[in-house]
């Protein structure tokens, strides 16, 4: 089955990314949210980001106009029904991704695929709540979504190939490469990242070293483009937190446990660059290291 029309639930940070990619790539984009100020601010961002693309020769003028003309936005959920892919891409919440699966059934056709850009809820979970698991999979970008090259394609236990293998093809359209990844705690890249970001902040707990000389030995010492900290403040403390956790309930293993100074840095609110203050300080011309 070829996919032609998508469907993008939440427009944040992730949302708005993603329908920026499809709509280069040629899909009719339908984005929709709760809020009106969140789908203005997403067509605005798409708009900033693609004029960068212009103004570097990696897209022409048409192009940009072309993908900015398929993208639709609604305030109402279920016109995102007749759509042959919805990518679900609200609030890390399960009870919002629940609500939002529950309410699109009656109005999909028989073919929509759905599925989740959730960084680590359980496909096979929300897949078991729909009228169709076989067609139900993990849709996972990375963020920045027009900027970073993977996407990891997650089957839950009853995904079938078809399934797979459209989403495949999407994939591809977009000239991002997929990672397969079995419906496990984290998937892959966050099984692997987040225990070590976690593990530089345990480092930093315990006095082995400062922010600067643990960014500075993992960027020297590993090639690593970013350190841990500083990737961790990107991402957002708050996340890095959420993710851990997961891993340690789902896995029920001790080498999952969060830094408590992790846990500390989320309760004071210094949630990284979102927040201006993290594991450095962003209100200044330059960051300056908070430890
Ligand atoms: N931020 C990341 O680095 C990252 C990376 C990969 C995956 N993800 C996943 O992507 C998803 C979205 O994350 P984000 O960072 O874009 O969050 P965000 O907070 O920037 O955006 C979420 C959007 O969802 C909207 N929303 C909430 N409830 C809704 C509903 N019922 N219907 C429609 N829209 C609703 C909110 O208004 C908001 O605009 C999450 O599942 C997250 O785990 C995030």
């Amino acid at each position: 089955m070829e996919i032609q029309t998508i469907g993008v639930v939440g427009a944040g940070q992730m949302g708005n990314g993603i329908a920026h990619v499809m709509a280069l790539a040629g899909y009719d984009v339908l984005m929709t949210d709760i809020s009106q100020d969140a789908l203005d601010a997403a067509l605005a961002t798409i708009d900033k980001n693609l004029e960068r693309q212009v103004s570097r020769d990696k897209i022409s003028q048409d192009k940009k106009d072309a993908a900015m003309a398929r993208i639709k936005t609604t305030l109402t959920l279920t016109d995102l029904g007749p759509s042959d892919l919805i990518i679900e891409a609200a609030t890390e919440r399960e009870t919002v991704k629940q609500a939002i699966f529950e309410d699109l059934l009656p109005h999909l056709k028989p073919h929509t695929i759905l599925t989740s850009n959730t960084s680590s809820i359980s496909i096979t979970r929300l897949a078991s709540r729909t009228d169709r698991p076989e067609k139900f999979m993990g849709f996972h970008f990375m963020n920045p979504v027009p900027v970073m090259q993977l996407v990891e394609l997650i089957r839950g236990i009853a995904t079938d190939q078809e399934t797979y293998e459209a989403c495949l093809a999407v994939v591809e359209k977009i000239g991002k490469t997929a990672s397969s990844a079995e419906d496990f705690p984290a998937f892959i890249v966050n099984r692997i990242l987040m225990p070590m970001i976690n593990e530089a902040v345990y480092t930093l707990y315990e006095g082995v070293g400062n922010v600067k000389s643990i960014d500075e030995a993992m960027k020297l010492g590993a090639n690593h483009p970013m350190g841990p900290l500083e990737l961790a403040d990107f991402i957002g403390l708050d996340t890095c937190l959420a993710i851990m956790n997961v891993l340690h309930d789902g896995l029920a293993d001790t080498k999952y446990r969060p830094c408590p100074l992790l846990t500390k840095y989320v309760e004071a609110g210094w949630l990284g660059r979102k927040t201006q203050r993290g594991f450095y300080d962003y209100r200044g011309e330059t960051p300056v290291p908070t430890r």
